[in-house]
């Protein structure tokens, strides 16, 4: 992997360039957040899913039209077979400055070390709680331990920067914030602190019930921490804050409802059936498996086809907690 400067050919009718496209590479999962997904999922066929192939050929495209960070998201990516040759193709693009991963570390035991040899720069993990009990809860199925250790597997193989995201709910984890960058700062982790998205019907819990805002996150955390703005940015719409006293740890805050980011957006994302969303939080999108399988080997149809989709990209998300009207996509369809 080796940083060139591509000129950017992705520019949408805001004037927001785009440069980091986000991959989903399977809707599976091994663990069932209630957050996320519901307790009984119906899953994409498999025969309709892009092959590795196609996702690489997609990839490569985006690169070539000047995007330079690339994100592998699911589901759980790692339970994709044969994944690692994803990661090792990518990884070896020239002109890719960031491969980075999300994923739920059920499988970092097995795969940290083959991760950071492909090229692998950063991963995230979500973790919402250190409680073995509502661990069990809040994903239905995990085991705490099997997540502890495989965060510990990546730690040992030394990526830039490992993050966790954890999703706060009201009576469910939000007394466990300040455990949570307490466990942080022992690791040099950093951490997002994420608001709930109205993605998909949610069997589990009211939402609007379950809001527990950045900003009260924030307050809970002040009278332990020094919290200092920072400028860092990692392309995502994580806000950050430094922690004086803790060396390389920073907490941060992805706040879809009460501090939107649209207007800084630089990102697309593919869903594992190779539907090219321009928005998390909007149906606007072009079939690139169509464009990808009408014309095999044709990189020349696939640029063209990306750059005009950049036209449709809406301006932002609306999410509505109150709102009966939510989009019909969980997110382990979209990959967050
Ligand atoms: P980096 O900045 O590259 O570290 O990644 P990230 O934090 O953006 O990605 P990650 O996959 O860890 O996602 C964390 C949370 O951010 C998830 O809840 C995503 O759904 C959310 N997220 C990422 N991108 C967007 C976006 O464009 N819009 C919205 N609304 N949420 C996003
Ligand atoms: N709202 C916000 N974040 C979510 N995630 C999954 N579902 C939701 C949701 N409804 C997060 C997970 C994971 C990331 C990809 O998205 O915690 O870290
Ligand atoms: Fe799986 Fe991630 Fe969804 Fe949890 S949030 S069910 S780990 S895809």
């Amino acid at each position: 992997m080796e940083a060139t400067s591509t000129p950017n050919k992705l520019i949408d009718r805001f004037g927001r360039t785009i440069s980091y496209i986000r991959l989903s590479v399977t809707d599976r999962c091994d663990l069932r957040c209630v957050y996320c997904m519901p307790e009984k999922m119906t899953f994409v066929p498999r025969t309709q899913l892009l092959t590795l192939e196609e996702m690489e050929a997609i990839g490569r495209t985006f690169v070539r039209l000047g995007v330079d960070r690339i994100r592998i998201t699911g589901g759980e990516p790692l339970v994709r077979r044969n994944i690692l040759q994803l990661f090792e193709n990518l990884g070896a693009l020239e002109g890719l400055r960031d491969l980075t991963l999300t994923t739920n570390a059920t499988q970092l035991t097995k795969y940290a070390p083959e991760l950071k040899a492909a090229g692998v720069t950063r991963i995230n993990v979500s973790l919402d709680t250190l409680r073995a009990d509502r661990f069990r809860a809040m994903t239905r199925v995990g085991d705490l331990e099997r997540t502890l250790d495989g965060i510990e597997a990546a730690l040992a193989c030394g990526f830039d920067k490992i993050k966790l995201n954890a999703v706060v709910l009201k009576n469910h984890n939000h007394d466990e914030i300040l455990d949570l960058v307490r466990y942080c700062i022992e690791r040099g982790l950093d951490i997002s602190f994420i608001e709930e998205m109205p993605l998909g019907q949610n069997d589990h819990h009211d939402r609007a019930v379950a809001y527990y805002s950045s900003d009260q996150i924030l307050e809970d955390l002040q009278p332990h921490f020094d919290l200092v703005p920072s400028t860092y940015k990692t392309g995502g719409p994580t806000r950050y804050y430094q922690l004086s006293e803790h060396g390389s740890t920073r907490v941060g805050f992805i706040s879809p409802h009460s501090h939107n980011f649209c207007d800084t957006c630089n990102r697309v994302r593919l869903t594992a059936e190779g539907r090219l969303l321009l928005c998390l939080g909007q149906e606007h999108s072009m079939d690139l498996r169509h464009v990808v399988r009408a014309n095999p080997g044709d990189d020349a149809a696939l640029e063209q086809a990306i750059i005009e989709a950049m036209q449709i990209k809406p301006r932002g998300h609306d999410f509505n907690l109150n709102s009966q009207e939510i989009l019909l996509r969980h997110m382990n369809l979209t990959g967050g």
